[in-house]
């Protein structure tokens, strides 16, 4: 007889410049795990970072320390406050004075309910996230279902902070086989959005620009450098083409015609170093499914160019509902989910202890 799990999950996510809490009701049964959404709730700071033309550690950790309790007030309010059966927090990777705001929250919660605390990872939140597809509308809620994808299954990570290739022999074993040895993707997209005198972050304008310069026709004449992209390992370097666009605008009036070439050239180049070393990933471990998480993946190029190479390989290609690219609590909820599962009764008994 199957074991039906019924579990309402508590995630605070802190780890950037996103405050974030979600209450997720799960229930798993021999198709897999349904997740109905009871609360998502994220403020984003990016207002308060503009000005700095990025995230401003210190500032972030006050602005968690200022923010967390009304948004769980908010979060329980919506959901009628409902009994919490665990609390998850994000436990790294990230900016560290705001991980401990997360953490010191949720040990307060865990002690306060007397419920578990899970750590969950940043990442493997992103990927997991990639993995939920949205079911008909549910009375209270959204709903989404979860399905563990094709193995072995490559994902493929980019954010502000990170740029991953990562391997998934089995559900929930992650090997790194690529990252980046400079720049992630998003700090790529970022500075040189900056240098071209857009506002922080720069993806989202790199991008609208982009799209409008291949509307109206407008190419730069030279190709910015593509680096590493025959090298033989599955890393990844970016730093080369913010230099490349620092010296190529030095103490140049750009037009609004010349910013829109370089929006084009960068999300280009971009996409190209992405999808090549996607490549040579897919074949070298003989990839049956793509994953793609991270703020990046909100951009629209980019998921048109991995959705043909995906097609082109006969491989399905799981992208986060667009709610779910950036960072949020929900991802993080689904996480401690899974640790929970696996070792369940361990983690139940040791209520209270944050394993770190
Ligand atoms: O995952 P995320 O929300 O936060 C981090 O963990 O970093 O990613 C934020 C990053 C920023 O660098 C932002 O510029 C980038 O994602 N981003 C985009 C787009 N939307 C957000 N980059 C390119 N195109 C977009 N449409
Ligand atoms: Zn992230």
């Amino acid at each position: 007889m199957y074991n039906h799990i019924i579990m309402k999950i508590l995630g605070i996510e802190t780890s950037c410049d996103e405050t974030a809490i979600a209450i997720l009701d799960i229930e798993e049964s021999e198709n897999g795990a349904s997740v109905r959404v009871l609360a998502n709730e994220i403020l984003s700071q990016i207002e308060l970072h503009r000005p700095y033309g990025g995230v401003f550690p210190n500032l972030a950790k006050r602005e968690h320390e200022k923010n967390l309790q009304p948004i769980l007030d908010k979060a329980l309010a919506a959901t009628g406050q409902v009994t919490i059966d665990a609390v998850v927090v994000t436990q790294g990777p990230g900016l560290e004075p705001c991980l401990w705001t997360g953490i010191t929250f949720a040990q307060k919660l865990g002690k306060e309910w007397n419920v578990p605390i899970i750590a969950a990872n940043h990442m493997e939140g992103h990927i997991l996230a990639s993995l939920l597809k949205k079911e008909n509308a549910k009375e209270g809620g959204e709903s989404f279902a979860f399905a563990a994808p094709e193995f072995p299954s490559l994902a493929l990570l980019i954010s502000g902070g990170h740029t991953e290739l990562v391997l998934m022999r089995e559900f929930g074993t992650y090997k790194i086989v690529g990252k980046t040895r400079d720049d992630a993707v998003g700090e790529c997209f970022d500075k040189t959005a900056r240098l071209l005198g857009l506002p922080y972050p720069g993806g989202p304008e790199i991008s609208k620009l982009a799209a409008e310069a291949r509307k109206e026709n407008l190419k730069l004449g030279a190709e910015l450098p593509r680096p590493m992209l025959d090298s033989n390992d599955l890393d990844f370097s970016f730093s080369g083409l913010k230099t490349a666009v620092l010296y190529a605008t030095k103490d140049r009036k750009l037009s609004a015609d010349d910013i829109k070439k370089y929006a084009r050239e960068i999300e280009e180049t971009i996409t190209d170093v992405l999808a090549h070393k996607l490549e040579k990933a897919i074949e070298k471990y003989s990839v049956e499914s793509l994953i793609v998480g991270g703020g990046v993946i909100a951009n629209t190029f980019i998921r048109s160019s991995l959705q043909k190479l995906a097609d082109s390989y006969g491989i399905p290609l799981y992208l986060p509902h667009a709610s779910h690219a950036t960072d949020n609590a929900l991802m993080i909820a689904l996480a401690g989910y899974f640790k929970l599962e696996k070792k369940q009764e361990k983690d139940f008994t040791a209520k209270g202890n944050l394993n770190l």
